[in-house]
């Protein structure tokens, strides 16, 4: 059986690999300060844990999902967040040149600036804040190491997960009758973390190198997503009022249409990228199995 090693476990895209490939692959998942079952503890900045631990499991694959994700708190923490999406990211390669693992590293579509929309891979990145930069750093970083990689662009993760994201955050709000204020002018390509995680496995056993828009096959601004999740789990859409992103104050700047173009992935895996309804259908599905 080959083994499979992912960073960030604890996460809502490294959550999804054990159930979805458990029983094709030796899986080990890790985590930082919060434990899952059967995660081995991992700090991707401890270059010397990183290699000892990669070393000793001498994985085929390993997806490096684990980041600083959260794109106020990077603005704000530049330092950590480059010791983290950075500096750990060139660990992870280090390991993998050692051992010989193929490698996926998971990258954003805020590489981009946003001002065109339904980007290419190979389209000119230009990032706008400082998680998007230390991301992009992140994939030109494992260009320094032999490695056998791909880099798999995902964009606003969505999914069943013991932390918060925002479909279940839409859902949790209108089923407690709150109203919520969801802007109308921010596009992205949001995709269902299963989806993602399904796509990110076709491209290790299909031997895929290069960039991959690993993303929701849909472009769709952050209002109409909310009006789906309420119309998909059958809750109050008049809960939700349409705001101009003017009216928030955030601390990093985000790109007007970061929308991925998923053509690439379609191609070469021969999978279907999930839309917003597909991909919330899909989360109905799974809550009713429960
Ligand atoms: N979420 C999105 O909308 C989005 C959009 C575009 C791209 N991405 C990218 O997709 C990937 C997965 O995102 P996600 O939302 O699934 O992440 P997430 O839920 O925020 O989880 C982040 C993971 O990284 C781990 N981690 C953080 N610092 C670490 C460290 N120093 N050493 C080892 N592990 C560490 C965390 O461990 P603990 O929780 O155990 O501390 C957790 O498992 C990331 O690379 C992110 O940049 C995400």
């Amino acid at each position: 059986m080959k083994n499979l090693f992912i960073t960030g476990g604890s996460g809502l895209l490294g959550s999804k690999f054990g159930y979805l490939a458990g029983d094709r692959y030796d899986i080990t998942v890790t985590h930082h300060k919060n434990p899952v079952q059967n995660s081995v503890s991992f700090d991707i900045t401890d270059e010397e844990d990183v290699i000892n631990k990669i070393s000793l499991l001498n994985p085929d694959f390993v997806v490096h999902s684990a980041a600083l994700t959260n794109v106020d708190y990077c603005e704000d923490h530049p330092d950590e967040a480059w010791n983290i999406n950075v500096n750990g990211t060139e660990n992870i390669a280090k390991a993998c040149e050692k051992t010989g693992s193929k490698l996926v590293y998971v990258s954003t579509d805020f590489v981009f600036d946003g001002e065109r929309g339904m980007y290419l891979e190979d389209d000119e990145t230009n990032p706008l804040g400082h998680y998007a930069l230390t991301k992009l750093k992140g994939e030109e970083v494992i260009q320094k190491y032999d490695v056998d990689h791909a880099v798999a662009r995902v964009s606003v993760l969505y999914g069943w997960h013991s932390c918060m994201n925002f479909v279940t955050w839409v859902i949790n709000e209108l089923k407690n009758g709150m109203e919520i204020n969801i802007v109308t002018d921010q596009y992205n390509s949001p995709t269902l973390a299963d989806n993602a995680a399904e796509a990110i496995l076709k491209l290790f056993e299909l031997d895929k190198t290069g960039v991959y828009h690993t993303a929701g096959g849909e472009r769709i601004n952050r209002f109409d997503f909310a009006l789906n999740i309420a119309d998909v789990f059958e809750l109050d859409s008049n809960l939700i009022n349409p705001v101009e992103s003017k009216s928030f104050v955030q601390k990093a700047k985000r790109p007007r249409d970061s929308s991925l173009n998923v053509e690439k992935v379609e191609k070469d895996t021969g999978m279907k990228m999930f839309d917003t309804v597909e991909g919330l259908e899909y989360m109905k599905r799974v809550m009713e199995s429960h």
